[in-house]
């Protein structure tokens, strides 16, 4: 059983002083120090150094470590462009990704205080590095193919790498399912791959919605989609349209990256079904998608996540250099608000999401923490989120299940 009193506690969104947290595995109760050292007088006492802040472990609900090997290969700039540039060069960068890169991405996640993440898998290469690294992970196969003739051969491969997934959740490791996007995934075979999300009750996850070019191509089949799919698809029709794609998710909750693109109706219509959106800034921006407008989803109380997409669209895993890029992007509103609503999209949102035990300081949940220690004395606990997102590069300590990792 270890003790940590921290100088502030994140619980319930709110920071808190004059706690202290005993666990061992998960979290056994929360009290003052002197309650708990008469309850627990064997217990081990983790120091903390002045203007510490103890938080839920991060949770990065999007990222693709089997692209880790870009660095300065992709074309940013333009969606397209960039789309351009990853068919041109994926074997080589796919070829370069070797585990010991992938896990030394993990690394850099949980210096961040990322203690569980959400891999978008294309090929199945990153499940060995899952099932190591101390993190948690929750495991999406992704499908891809809009062409008709090998659809079938493309799902059973997703199949097999779904059952593979799923012989691991004893090492962390959550089996999930990912549809790669609308453009690029036939009707039928997306149907059946949400069907094995319904039955069997698996998270789900899908991009949608990313940039311009899409909705153009979505919507009346034109657009620079239509070069792109006429030159490697040999066609000139989006295998579905907006509302036909939307509908097919309506009895499962789904976690959509990005929408960037949507309308307000869109919106209104994930709000109702009760789906979630991943959002990541620095992607967007790298890739000419436009701002997400996040007042909006706030206003329309759509659950969401700061997730930092993989190293084919950023600069890095790190979640607070996205925390830092989105409170740039996103001007409007207040500031300190918006710092906090970032801090529980990153913590009690996407455990929300997911059903995950973790993500929140409160009895009975797993011992996963970051503890983030502040340059100095914060003004307020209301500025403490903002001042956590503008000076944490690294985090002091990383604890997953109880067990100190950092
Ligand atoms: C497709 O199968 O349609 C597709 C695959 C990759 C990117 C875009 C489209
Ligand atoms: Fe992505």
């Amino acid at each position: 059983m270890t003790i940590i009193k921290p100088n502030y506690i994140y619980i319930n969104s709110k920071f808190q002083k004059n706690l202290a947290v005993v666990f061992d595995k998960e979290i056994q109760a929360i009290d003052t120090i002197e309650n708990l050292h008469k309850k627990y007088p064997n217990a081990t006492i983790e120091e903390t150094k002045e203007n510490s802040v103890l938080y839920p472990g991060f949770i990065n609900t999007h990222v693709h470590l089997e692209f880790s090997a870009n660095k300065t290969t992709l074309k940013y700039g333009s969606f397209m462009s960039w789309l351009d540039s990853v068919i041109k060069n994926r074997e080589e960068l796919i070829g370069a990704c070797d585990n010991s890169m992938m896990m030394q991405e993990c690394q850099n996640m949980m210096k961040s205080g990322i203690t569980t993440f959400g891999a978008i898998s294309s090929f199945g290469l990153e499940l060995e590095v899952c099932t190591k690294t101390p993190q948690k992970v929750i495991f999406f196969n992704e499908i891809i193919g809009s062409n008709s003739s090998i659809a079938d051969m493309l799902y059973s491969n997703f199949l097999e790498r779904l059952d593979e997934s799923k012989k691991y959740r004893d090492k962390g490791v959550t089996p999930a399912i990912a549809i790669h996007a609308p453009y690029s995934v036939h009707p039928i075979v997306l149907k059946r791959a949400v069907n094995v999300a319904k039955t069997e009750d698996l998270p789900l996850t899908a991009h949608f919605l990313e940039s311009q070019a899409e909705r153009e191509w979505l919507e009346d089949d034109s657009g620079e989609f239509l070069l792109f799919f006429q030159k490697f698809f040999n066609s000139s029709k989006s295998v579905t349209k907006i509302d036909e794609f939307i509908e097919s998710f309506d009895e499962t909750p789904t976690h959509f990256a990005h929408v960037v693109q949507a309308n307000e109706e869109e919106l209104r219509y994930l709000a109702q079904k009760g789906h979630s959106i991943a959002h990541c800034p620095r992607s967007n921006r790298l890739l000419g998608c436009g701002r997400l407008p996040i007042e909006t989803l706030i206003e329309l109380n759509i659950p969401f996540t700061i997730a930092t997409d993989g190293l084919s669209s950023n600069n890095s895993l790190n979640i607070f250099d996205e925390l830092r890029a989105g409170l740039m992007l996103h001007h409007l509103g207040s500031i300190e608000e918006l710092a906090s609503l970032f801090i529980a999209s990153i913590t009690s949102v996407p455990a929300n999401i997911f059903s995950l035990n973790s993500g929140k300081i409160e009895v009975g949940r797993d011992a996963d923490f970051a503890l983030v220690t502040l340059p100095a004395k914060p003004s307020s606990l209301e500025s403490i989120a903002l001042q956590t997102i503008l000076h944490t590069k690294e985090v002091t300590n990383v604890w997953i299940d109880g067990k100190k990792v950092i």
